[in-house]
């Protein structure tokens, strides 16, 4: 008992019931919905064929056992029969065929991306298309239909069908959004699609915030490129990018009175955009809206010590990313470029 105790604590604490915006158990849109039907379902009828067949082989044990000492007697011996043979053929045939409809259903449901190239009589888009692109470490969202690019935060209108183009620029990694929906690899050579819905409310964090997780195994920093969701109603959704088009032309000057901004435009400008108007494919992290964030580098705490720690040395936090380490800045330029990066904001 202390064994099964034991294993019950660790399966609780390993399953990180703490994080429950990063849960497929507890789904937020159509598609997460979806799947966890598809989940339930599938160990649903684990659980009965292996309550079925321990329960026969409990009894067979049971009944079948040696009663007493020297009692060598030899049941009898059932040798060919037809009725069984059809039973445990036909119950494994339908129950496959009870997993599989569904499961092909859904499948091929996530893969009609047909809509994604819908336009309205002006020739606008129909639907939002987001083209995701997957980079050591970290993730960048281009909204083509508006000219805008984020990294690290994906930001989506509440309750809409969202088409996602997937693509990575160096090696295989996949987009996943535990309570949402996914995963689907992100490839260098072709283009994967699909969509996704997302509700308002999610579990755990501040309403509409969810986080997403590469989920194919691409390198030392693997477990660390995560990124931000956030789920808004479609007007806050439009002043949001109307939000990131004022940053069009937004630039970091050399000559500027404010040290941070001087500072940044000299060592980090060459890399990172603070403009959020454009297209993807860039080097480094666009940084336009740094100062909404919540986490550095997707995963620290975000506050000024982390923000120039993570300068001075990006390795030690996340091993293997591109970013060169800056440890010659000196601790003012550091502690103003830090105050500079964070005032970088988009919303109230
Ligand atoms: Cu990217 Cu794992």
């Amino acid at each position: 008992w202390r064994l099964v105790m034991l294993l019950a604590a660790l399966t609780i604490i390993l399953s990180g019931c703490g994080e429950e915006y990063l849960s497929t158990l507890l789904p937020a849109g159509e598609v997460g919905q979806d799947q966890f039907f598809l989940l339930i379902l599938t160990t649903s009828i684990m659980v009965l064929v292996m309550a079925v067949v321990f329960t026969i082989y409990f009894i067979a044990l049971a009944k079948f056992r040696r009663s007493k000492l020297g009692d060598n007697h030899i049941p009898k011996q059932v040798e060919g029969s037809h009725k069984l043979e059809f039973i445990w053929t036909a119950i494994p045939i339908l129950l496959v065929i009870i997993m599989a409809v569904p499961t092909v259903y859904y499948t091929y449901k996530l893969g009609d991306v047909a809509a994604m190239e819908a336009t309205d009589e002006e020739g606008n888009p129909e639907n939002l298309v987001v083209n995701v692109t997957a980079k050591l470490y970290w993730w960048e969202f281009e909204y083509p239909e508006h000219g805008i690019v984020t990294s690290q935060e994906l930001v989506v209108p509440t309750g809409e069908k969202v088409y996602f183009n997937l693509i990575s620029s160096d090696v295989k990694h996949s987009f996943w959004i535990p309570a949402v929906g996914g995963k689907l690899d992100t490839n260098v050579e072709n283009v994967n699609k699909f969509y996704l819905t997302f509700d308002k409310e999610s579990k755990g964090l501040e309403d509409g915030v969810f986080y997403g997780k590469c989920a194919e195994l691409c390198g030392p920093s693997h477990a660390l490129m995560d990124f931000k969701v956030k789920s808004m109603n479609r007007e806050d959704f439009d002043n949001w990018v109307a939000a990131m088009k004022e940053t069009e032309g937004a630039t970091a000057d050399a000559n500027s009175a404010d040290a941070g901004e001087a500072a940044f435009a000299n060592s980090c400008l060459a890399c990172h955009a603070v403009s959020a108007v454009g297209t993807s494919g860039a080097s480094a992290p666009n940084l336009a809206t740094f100062g909404d964030r919540n986490r550095v580098a997707g995963f620290l705490e975000h506050d000024k010590q982390n923000t120039i720690d993570w300068i001075k040395d990006p390795q030690k936090y996340k091993p293997g990313n591109m970013m060169p380490a800056f440890d010659s800045l000196s601790d003012e330029d550091l502690d103003a470029i830090a105050d500079y990066l964070l005032d970088l904001k988009v919303e109230e």
